[in-house]
């Protein structure tokens, strides 16, 4: 696991969209994992920039969202496949038909998630997953539990996730309580993993995350068994890890 703690947002933010620039350029056909979320806004601007610079190009890459809420349409502003487009896929490049996110509308939400998996894998897997994480800790929407689901499937959202996320609707009660998500292994299967993590309320999570214990209730700490990962946050998300709490294969550094 590297460790990268930048000073602010914009760094940490373009450092990632460089990882991902030379992701692709490395292997223009690649299969990116996406999330949504606030995290991660900064790091697609900057790769619309870089797009429109003709630094990246999208043409070939194939994306898979990590999540969606159930029951919301895809045209609805909630929606991560709204997030999505109107975030970063219409400034890009990348091709409708290879863009994959749950179907939160879904007539049978066990076949959606099973088709989910499987267009994974017929994909060829996932080259590289950007992560964020929520201050319980879950990624993807992998909530805390004493279990956690292997493949994409249909998950509760805890009180804490959907409080968290209530910033974006006109009230708490209209946040859908349940959503598809990808499950731990669909996300360990990647080849590559970003994770980015910014300000306090990220602190206790980033810290359980690498401190060389694992557990399914702190669903971030199972990233410590995957061989490729980078955790790219902010001083703040940074502020409470100890060096000597880390995992013994732990690279850590400062960025100035
Ligand atoms: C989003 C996702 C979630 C978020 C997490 C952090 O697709 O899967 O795990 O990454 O809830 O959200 P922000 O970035 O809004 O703090």
């Amino acid at each position: 696991m590297r460790i990268i703690v930048e000073n602010d947002y914009h760094s940490m933010s373009k450092k990632a969209a460089l990882m991902v620039a030379s992701q692709i350029t490395l292997k223009p056909d690649s299969n990116l994992g996406l999330a949504t979320g606030g995290t991660p806004l900064a790091m697609y601007d900057k790769l619309i920039e870089m797009f429109r610079e003709d630094e990246v190009d999208f043409n070939e890459v194939k994306s898979f969202n990590l999540d969606e809420y159930c029951g919301l349409e895809a045209d609805h502003p909630n929606s991560y496949h709204y997030y999505m487009y109107d975030n970063f896929f219409k400034e890009i490049n990348i091709k409708k038909e290879n863009i994959h996110i749950p179907n939160g509308k879904a007539d049978d939400f066990d076949r959606e998630c099973r088709d989910y998996e499987e267009t994974i894998k017929k994909a060829g897997g996932i080259d590289l997953q950007i992560l964020g994480i929520g201050s319980n800790g879950h990624i993807g929407f992998n909530e805390p539990a004493e279990s956690l689901n292997v493949a994409t499937e249909v998950v509760n959202l805890t009180e804490e996730t959907i409080k968290a996320n209530s910033r974006y609707f006109e009230s708490k009660d209209n946040v859908p309580k349940k959503a598809i998500s990808m499950g731990m292994a669909t996300i360990l299967k990647a080849d590559r993993i970003i994770l980015l993590a910014r300000g306090k309320n990220k602190a206790e999570a980033i810290k359980k995350t690498v401190n060389g214990k694992i557990s399914t209730q702190e669903p971030a700490s199972l990233l410590q068994t995957h061989p490729q990962v980078t955790i790219i946050i902010d001083q703040e998300a940074a502020s409470l890890i100890n060096k000597k709490d880390l995992s013994a294969d732990c690279h850590f550094e400062i960025c100035k």
